[in-house]
């Protein structure tokens, strides 16, 4: 794995609980550091809750767009936070107003080479790209990235909204491999397998769990109970699908 990019098509189905949940146990699925790029054009989610102590003004995307005229990995790992002590898990913050996203695109452009690099440093990308449609939309990176997984929540409207997406990001990356939905919550109202045969491809499943996704955004710190919670039990299994590619099928 090099590069992954989670976004959604409709609503707010957990794309940023999903990535920073993803970054967490990336170390400990992979056993390669982890770096969450945070390419939400329209405001970073992030900021509020697990960067809520504040970090570096020299920190982010903006600055290193701004600084750096033709980015390199080190100036990527530079403009980036660390989540824990070991710096196993770094976020690259993000735009705080959509107007700043305007001057990303080039840094979006850049990021599939620089994500090689990092590769070849034991490190992998995870990129939050946000809501899909958004003017400021990282679309190269939509196209470019290894493996695009789509969030969404197993309701009409969010599967309606999600096809559409499966046919445009399937177009964009191709011959890269096919999107991959992510249900977050079987049974909101519909089954994990109502929705893959309503979209006609794989999905894979994320467990609705809202204690463990508040903790985790409000920056709490992470207990034993926790990493052991439904949220990231399956978001362990969906690192396991996604590094894989291809879903490995959704639950019973
Ligand atoms: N797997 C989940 N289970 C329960 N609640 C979740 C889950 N993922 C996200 N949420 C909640 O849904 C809301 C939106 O999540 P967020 O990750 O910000 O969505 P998005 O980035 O798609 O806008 C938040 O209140 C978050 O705590
Ligand atoms: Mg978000």
């Amino acid at each position: 794995m090099t590069c992954l990019v989670l976004c959604s098509a409709s609503g707010a189905p957990g794309v940023t609980t999903s990535a920073l949940a993803l970054a967490w146990v990336w170390p400990q699925v992979t056993e390669r550091r982890v770096v969450l790029i945070d390419a939400d054009p329209s405001g970073s989610g992030l900021l509020g809750g697990a960067l809520a102590a504040g970090f570096a003004t020299e920190a982010g995307v903006l600055a290193l767009a701004g600084e750096v005229h033709t980015p390199s990995a080190a100036d990527l790992l530079a403009h980036s936070v660390a989540l824990d002590s070991d710096a196993a898990r770094l976020v690259l913050p993000g735009v705080s107003d959509p107007v700043q996203a305007r001057s990303l695109a080039a840094l979006w452009a850049a990021l599939p080479d620089l994500a090689v690099d990092l590769h070849h440093q034991s490190t992998d990308v995870i990129v939050d790209a946000g809501r899909l449609g958004h003017a400021e939309e990282p679309t190269s990176l939509l196209g470019e990235a290894d493996v695009v997984g789509l969030a969404l929540t197993p309701t009409v409207p969010a599967v309606v909204a999600s096809a559409a997406a499966v046919r445009r990001l399937a177009a964009l990356r191709s011959p890269r491999a096919r999107p991959v939905p992510a249900v977050v919550g079987e049974r909101r109202p519909y089954t994990a397998r109502e929705v893959e045969r309503a979209l006609a491809v794989p999905v894979a499943m994320l467990a609705f769990d809202a204690r463990s996704a508040e903790a985790l955004n409000a920056g709490q710190s992470l207990t034993g109970r926790w990493e052991r919670s439904l949220l990231l039990r399956s978001v362990r299994a969906l690192a396991a699908t996604l590094m894989a590619g291809l879903p490995a099928g959704v639950a019973p």
